[in-house]
Formats: C-alpha cells, structure tokens, sequence
C-alpha cells in the first residue's frame, strides 16, 4: 500500500493540516491536488504553530518531497512568502519542493476581481476568501487561464495577458474598481518570478508516477471539504475546484487504479465559514461555546466559524462521494468541553442530501448521554489509543461510524502532532 488520499469530508478545516503532518513521517512524498491558498492548514508540534496555504503540509519533516499538483491556482506571491517562511524556520529545504507546470497561476487582476464581485451590491455574495481562487478558474475552464509554464516563455505570456486584458478591465470597471490589468506591468511582475521559481517548476504527474512504481510511500493532501466541491458541494456556495477525493487523479495527473486507500476528515461537531446551507449551525449559546473552546476562527481569513452539531447524512454524503475507506475524527477534546451534546441522524421530512437541495434540511437532532463531565476533556486529550478513551467517546465513534458505514482510522484529541489516536495503517 503505497498511496493514501485525505480529505475534507464537511465544509473545511476539519484538521486536514493536523492529520496530515501526523501522517507525514510515514511519507515519501505529499501532494496537493486542487485549490490554492484559500486553504489554511494549521500543523501543531514542539510548541511550534505553523500555518500552510500552497506548501503540502509534509514540509515540516526535512527529506519529504513536497509537490504542487496541476490542479492547483498558485499565487506567486503569497507562494514566496510561505518558502521564505518555512526556510527560515528550517523546515523546508530548497530541494524538497516543486510545482507543476500546469498548475495555474494567480495574478492580482484574479484577487480584484474575487473582492469587486464579493462587495457588488445585490450580487450574490459567496463569502469568499477573497483570493482570487474563483477568477483564476474560471480563466482556466474559459482556456485563457495562465500556467506556470506561460512564466517560462515571456511572449506567450504577454500573448496570455494581451487575451485577458479586454475581459478583465471591463469587469475591473463595471465593478467600479480603481486597478487595471497592464500587460508590460504584469509580464515584468512574471519575469521576477521565475528568477526564483524556475528550479521548482516540473512535470508533476511524471514525478508522483515515478515515486509510486518506485514503491515510495505518497500522501496526497485534499484541500477544502466535500461540500464545498464545485459539483457535488452547496452549489454555488462552494469553491472553484474539486475537492473530493477523486480529484486527486486529474488534479496530478496519475489514475484512479494509484490510489491505495481514501481517508475522510471530520471534525466531532461541524463548522462553516462563507455563506450557504449548514442544516446543523447553532445560532444560540451552544454555538458560541464551541466556537470559543474550539477556537473557530478562520486559518486564512480569522473570520468567525459558524459551529454546529455532528450531521451525519451530509457526513455520509460526502463518504460516498470521496469513497473513503477510513475516517479521521478530529476536536473530539473539544466537544467534550461542551455541558451537553447532540449529534443529527437525519433530516426532517425525509430530506437527503444529494437529491434535496441542502437549504430546505431541518435536522433531527438527538441528545447524547454520558457527555458534560470537565473529566471527560482530559481524559480525551490524554488518549494515545483506542482503549485509552472514554466509554461515551468510544460510543460517540462507534455510532458515527456505524451512520456513514465507514471505519475510524484516527482520532485526533489535540492540535499537536502527538495528539492522535492511531487506529488503522496509513501505508
Ligand atoms: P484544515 O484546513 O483542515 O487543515 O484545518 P484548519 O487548520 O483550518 O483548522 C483546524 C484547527 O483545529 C486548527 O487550529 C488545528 O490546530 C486545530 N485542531 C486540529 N485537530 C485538533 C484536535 O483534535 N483538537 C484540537 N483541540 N484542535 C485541533
Ligand atoms: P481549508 O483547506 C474552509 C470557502 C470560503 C467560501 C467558499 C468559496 O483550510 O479547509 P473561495 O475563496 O474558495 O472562492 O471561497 O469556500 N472556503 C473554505 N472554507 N476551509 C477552506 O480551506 C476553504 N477554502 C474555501 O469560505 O465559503
Ligand atoms: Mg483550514
């Protein structure tokens, strides 16, 4: 078993940065597929807190091969930024890195777009992160998207930048605007890019097909949640990309016969940020409860997460569509902090999710025993292994597993790497 896809399996930030830095010893190489930095992946370890938006989240284990797949946005920037970061940290070295050559490449004109159309009067406002994840697709499905391999070529690139030129400034100026995309301004903003990314740049479909017929272990990083796929998602409060696990193919470049194992990642309760459908958000003192002893703020944004109970139709939901094998449950020392706990089995009025539209979903929701004792907290955040937690946790796991007909692969009981319940192999 030499692949093993993780990804989100509710509406984001699941821990998918925790669990994958957990994992990350055991890998060869770590891969991203989609999405861009509208991500934030938080790693936890000796003390340290560290946030990643491009950069797989195996940087911070020296030797792990850290690669950016085809099917990413990459702003340049906020890229060289995170380098710099993480070498200064020494967690990343130089050669640990590439980037593909077909990944596509964020340009400010991508950012002043996303955050015109979010302050439109009367538009439909997404709540997005604001980094011009959504331009830079629709540039990409619309084939005058730039990839990282227009950088290397400067008059193919002015000829990219000549295309988009028309079409952006109009919108620019529709939206009442002040910047404007100029050409010669952007190709020399390129030029001083690819000084310093030209080493990292590769075929990385060519990369991942050799390390897994060389037999290395590959652990591909999903970015987002399954609800907010771009086809299988809250449709249109979703992202640009596919984030369920059956991206991660297009998104390299390998086939679905590489893939090994599929884990999900789900939080013990439910959190979203951005507008759109969340059947399970408290909007009472529950809410705000779990939002403080779980810290729900946004990695990117620090917008306040909005919080809510276990939904496990949505959870089974995004089981089936990412065809996960193992489940990673994550924050369960969190909930545990809670004086009471609920958890949604189904929907009212026979609501399915996948059929039905999200919004129209009232949940059912079921109080659980056993749970608001302080003991339980640290009880939980002590837990090394299975039989380490306590019986309303077990319980807790056995009822969401039993919902959604998948087995629990890990437990995470805190941020830091060494917080987590190992269950199932990851390779
Ligand atoms: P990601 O986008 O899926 O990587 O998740 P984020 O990093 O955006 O948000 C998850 C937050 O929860 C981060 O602050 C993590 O450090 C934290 N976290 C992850 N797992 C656990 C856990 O089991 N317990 C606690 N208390 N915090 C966790
Ligand atoms: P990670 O990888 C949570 C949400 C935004 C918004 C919608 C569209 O950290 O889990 P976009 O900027 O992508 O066009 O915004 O998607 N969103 C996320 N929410 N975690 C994320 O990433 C997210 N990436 C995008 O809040 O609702
Ligand atoms: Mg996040």
């Amino acid at each position: 078993m030499s692949t093993l896809v993780v990804v989100g399996a509710q509406w984001g930030d699941e821990g998918k940065g925790k669990v994958v830095d957990a994992l990350a010893s055991q890998a060869d190489v770590v891969a991203r597929f989609a999405g861009g930095n509208n991500a934030g992946h938080t790693l936890v370890f000796s003390g340290q807190k560290v946030v990643t938006h491009l950069v797989p989240s195996g940087c911070a284990y020296p030797g792990t091969r850290c690669v950016l797949g085809a099917g990413m946005v990459i702003d340049p920037e906020v890229f060289r930024q995170e380098i710099t970061a993480l070498q200064k940290s020494g967690m990343l070295l130089q050669d640990e890195l590439r980037v593909s050559l077909d990944a596509h490449v964020i340009f400010p004109f991508h950012r002043w777009l996303d955050g015109g159309r979010e302050d439109q009067v009367g538009g439909t406002r997404i709540g997005t992160t604001r980094r011009g994840i959504g331009p830079a697709y629709e540039a990409k499905a619309a084939r005058r998207g730039i990839r990282v391999r227009d950088l290397l070529h400067p008059e193919r690139l002015r000829a990219r930048l000549i295309a988009n030129a028309a079409i952006v400034n109009a919108e620019l100026e529709r939206l009442g605007a002040e910047e404007r995309l100029e050409v010669d301004a952007e190709v020399a903003r390129a030029t001083g890019w690819v000084v310093w990314m030209r080493p990292l740049i590769c075929d990385a479909g060519e990369l991942i097909d050799a390390s897994i017929r060389a037999g290395q272990r590959v652990l591909i990083e999903g970015a987002q949640g399954a609800l907010l796929d771009l086809d299988h998602g809250t449709y249109p409060y979703v992202t640009s990309s596919t984030t369920l696990a059956g991206g991660a193919c297009s998104g390299l470049g390998i086939g679905p016969t590489a893939i090994d194992r599929v884990w999900g990642i789900t939080k013990a309760y439910t959190t979203r940020v951005g507008a759109g459908p969340f059947p399970t958000r408290l909007d009472d003192a529950h809410g705000e409860l779990l939002r403080q002893a779980g810290d729900e703020f946004g990695a990117t944004t620090g917008r306040p997460r909005d919080c809510g109970w276990l939904d496990l139709p949505a959870l089974r939901y995004a089981a089936r569509r990412s065809g996960l094998t193992g489940l990673c449950v994550t924050k369960l020392d969190i909930l545990a902090k809670m004086p009471e706990i609920a958890i949604c089995r189904s929907y009212a009025d026979g609501v399915v999710p996948g059929r039905d539209e999200l919004d129209l979903a009232r949940p059912v929701l079921e109080g659980l025993p056993g749970w608001g004792d302080p003991a339980l907290a640290s009880q939980i955040a002590q837990a090394r292994r299975l039989e380490d937690l306590p019986a309303p946790a077990r319980a807790y796991l056995d009822i969401i597993s039993e919902a959604i007909e998948v087995p629990i692969a890990l437990v995470s009981v805190g941020p830091g790497r060494d917080q987590t319940v190992f269950i199932d192999e990851a390779f």
